[in-house]
Parts: C-alpha cells; sequence; structure tokens
C-alpha cells in the first residue's frame, strides 16, 4: 500500500520530522516565513496529513482543494485559525498540543507582567538612548506585583500555572471562567468574580481565555473603563480578544496605566502600528510558549497526533473526537 502523505508548513525540530518520515512521505515548507496562500493551496492537494502552526488559516478554501486530508493537527494549543466545524462536517479530525506548554507560558506570562509594572523595556530602551544622566528617585518608578490583586480571565491550564506564581508573590488572586474551579479555590486560594467586578477590582488583568465569537473583543471600551487608573492589561491569549483601538485610546488618556501585550489582532503586528509607539506599552511577537525545550515537546505531541490519526489509532488530543463516531 503506497505511504500516505503529508505536509508540514514550516521547519519543526528533527526528531518530529523522523518520526513521520518512518511512517508517510513527507514534505515541508523550508523557508522561514508563512507558507503563501497559493502554495498552500496547492500543496494540500493530494495530501493525507497537514500539519501546521497558528499562522496558517485553514477554511473552507483549503479544505476545498484537499480532499484526500483525513487529518489536520496543530502545534499549538489554540487552534482559532481552523475552521474546526467545517473539518468535522467532512470528517477529518483535528489534534492540538495542549498542557505541554502550560508552564512555559505561564513563565512568559508572569515575565510580561512583570516587565510592564516595572518599565523594564522602557528603562532598557532609556538607558540604551544615553537618556541616563543621574540618579533620580521617581526614575522608571513603576507598580509593585508582590501582594498586588490580580484578575485571571480564562481558568485553565495555563491561568492556573500563572496562579501559582502568584503565591510566591504574596498577590491576591482573583479570576472569571465559564464554569467555576473550587479545587483552583481551595489550593491557590483563587476567588471568583464576576467579569465586571474582577476587572474593577484587579491591578492587573491578565487574559487567557482561548478566542470563541463570545470571546472576541472581550476587553474594549466599557471594560476598560471598568479597570482602575492605576491597573494593568496583560494579553497572552490571542490579539482579537481586545479591541485595539479602545484599548489604544484608554492608555493615552491614562485610563488604565500600561499594558502588556503577547499577541495581536494582525500578526506580525506592523512596525509603525499605533500601540507600538506608546511608552507604556511592552509588546513580544508572540512567544508565549518558546522556550526550547516546550516548542520541541509540542512538535513531537503534534507529530504523534498526526501519525496516531492516520494510522487509525485514536490521537491523545483530538479537537473533535466526534468525527470518529461518523466513520
Ligand atoms: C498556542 O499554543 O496556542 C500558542 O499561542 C502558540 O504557541
Amino acid at each position: 500500500m503506497d505511504k500516505a502523505k503529508i505536509f508540514i508548513t514550516r521547519k519543526i525540530p528533527e526528531e518530529a520530522i523522523q518520526l513521520l518520515e518512518n511512517d508517510f512521505v513527507v514534505k515541508i515548507w523550508e523557508e522561514d516565513r508563512p507558507v503563501p496562500r497559493e502554495v498552500l493551496l496547492d500543496e494540500v492537494k493530494d495530501i493525507d496529513g497537514l500539519y501546521v502552526m497558528v499562522s496558517e488559516k485553514i477554511d473552507q478554501e483549503v479544505l476545498d482543494h484537499a480532499s484526500n486530508l483525513k487529518a489536520v493537527s496543530i502545534m499549538a494549543v489554540g487552534y482559532d485559525n481552523i475552521d474546526v466545524s467545517c473539518l468535522t462536517k467532512r470528517g477529518i479530525i483535528l489534534t492540538h498540543t495542549p498542557g505541554v506548554l502550560s508552564d512555559t507560558t505561564a513563565d512568559l506570562t508572569f515575565a510580561l507582567l512583570m516587565a510592564t509594572a516595572r518599565r523594564i523595556t522602557e528603562a532598557n530602551r532609556y538607558l540604551l538612548a544615553g537618556k541616563w544622566t543621574s540618579w533620580s528617585p521617581m526614575l522608571m518608578a513603576g507598580q509593585d506585583v508582590y501582594g498586588a490583586t490580580i484578575g485571571i480571565i480564562g481558568m485553565g491550564r495555563i491561568g492556573e500555572a500563572l496562579a501559582k506564581r502568584a503565591t510566591g508573590f504574596d498577590m491576591k488572586i482573583l479570576y472569571h471562567n465559564r464554569n467555576r474551579r473550587p479545587e483552583v479555590e481551595e489550593r491557590l486560594g483563587a476567588e471568583y468574580r464576576s467579569f465586571d467586578d474582577l476587572l474593577k477590582e484587579s491591578d492587573f488583568v491578565v487574559l487567557l481565555t482561548p478566542l470563541t465569537p463570545e470571546t472576541r473583543n472581550l476587553i474594549g471600551e466599557r471594560e476598560l473603563d471598568l479597570m482602575k487608573p492605576t491597573s494593568i492589561l496583560i494579553n497572552a491569549s490571542r490579539g482579537a480578544t481586545v479591541d485595539e483601538e479602545a484599548l489604544y485610546q484608554a492608555l493615552l488618556n491614562k485610563k488604565i496605566w500600561a499594558a502588556g501585550l503577547d499577541v495581536f489582532q494582525q500578526e506580525p503586528i506592523p512596525k509603525d502600528h499605533p500601540l507600538l509607539q506608546l511608552d507604556n506599552v511592552v509588546a513580544l511577537p508572540h512567544i508565549g510558549s518558546a522556550s526550547i525545550a516546550t516548542r520541541k515537546k509540542m512538535a513531537m505531541m503534534a507529530a504523534e497526533g498526526l501519525r496516531d490519526a492516520l494510522l487509525g489509532n485514536r490521537p491523545k488530543h483530538m479537537v473533535n473526537p466526534e468525527v470518529l463516531f461518523q466513520l
């Protein structure tokens, strides 16, 4: 029997490629930039499996070109770039990489929170620009992290890992989530709040929710108005959870104190974007899970998911298990 064919949209760690090459014919987009749309549409024509990143939009058009496709695997926990219902209707399995990146992403989120509160990047730019002429009592004075109130929106695995870090800084932990998490309340002392109360009470509002129709533009003018003038917004989820124009106005007019952003509505964010011109914004290029070890684990997990799906074994981390019951 002919080996199944796979297309991988980015160079991934060698061990993950080898794992797939053991069973399949593998083709890789070798360039270090997202695969152009027209190339993707052409490459998917006769493949059985597709291995993608958060940078590819997998929608009806792609699927219309991919009549043989049986499984898609994304090297990420979030899959809002993929039209899951369209995949499911066609009986195509989707797998992802939950869990393995939670601690690494929580580390980065906490680092972003601290960098924003203590003006680390702004202070570094100031020094490098030769502006540091004398020690001064209030130079680059920021907000305290220890003992402050953190409000976590989205208490999933990453939220929990972040809450654990916050306990080390004696922070009061509030959270808002679709479902109450009694075990997290008990173990980490987190207190549940309504969405509005969390915004009003928190010194740090941290977004860790997946992007869904309900969370798109979750933070807009109304929500920013509810936050304290000394508060900081941290977004480590998806850019589209925040209305960026409203955020820009709130930061400009000091309705909130600062923002730390790892994700943006358009990625990469254009260099001349208004948000990037503000001193009270710390911006990162979507690197939440980017440690060497974790990216390798994610690459392997996504490869195993695709392999299992194509070999007819149930993948461990299926997004749409209902597909199995359609067969
Ligand atoms: C994810 O896993 O969803 C991240 O945003 C990409 O690493």
